[in-house]
């Protein structure tokens, strides 16, 4: 089913979101939820809190080409559920877009490297050793667990900008 994204400034972007203890059929439900909600809005990662859900649970899906039309398969979505960092090093700068920021897209500075611990839909523990764009959208979307979103991380100025055009643009 597809929900609601919660659209920035909303004050539920800012909320911790909890550990998932029990792997259940609520657990698989809010999952296809997501994807359902991601697809709709051709996002390639989303937050349970983007959906107004406080769970340690996000999804990701890059497109394997660069194609507009390239097909999202669900088989090759990534559910991480409570995950931790075990490694983050190095640096690099990506562009960066969220849904509950929309239209909205500047380059972030980010680790280069990241090694994930996290669980699986199941319950089963799993590792990820990454350090091309999957690793930035990780560190994306778990910024969004710890009550995050990207625009915190631009500079006084840039956000200063941001901020007004936000405005203008939601009034
Ligand atoms: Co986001």
């Amino acid at each position: 089913m597809i929900r609601d994204i919660v659209i920035y400034p909303d004050k539920r972007l800012k909320e911790l979101s909890k550990e998932v203890s029990e792997f259940n059929q609520e657990l698989h439900d809010l999952l296809d939820d997501m994807y359902d909600t991601m697809v709709n809005k051709k996002g390639v990662g989303l937050a349970a809190i983007q959906i107004g859900v406080p769970k340690r649970v996000l999804i990701i899906n890059l497109p394997k080409d660069d194609s507009d039309d390239a097909i999202i398969k669900k088989e090759d979505t990534l559910e991480i559920i409570n995950p931790k960092f075990i490694e983050k090093s190095g640096k690099c700068k990506h562009q960066e877009g969220c849904l509950s920021v929309p239209g909205f897209y500047e380059d972030i500075e980010r680790a280069e490297h990241v090694v994930l611990e996290y669980y699986d839909r199941y319950g089963e523990k799993k590792i990820i050793d990454n350090r091309d764009f999957l690793a930035i959208a990780i560190q994306h979307e778990i910024d969004h667990l710890d009550g995050k979103v990207f625009i915190e991380k631009l500079s006084i100025l840039k956000r200063k900008k941001f901020e007004k055009e936000w405005k203008k643009r939601h009034k």
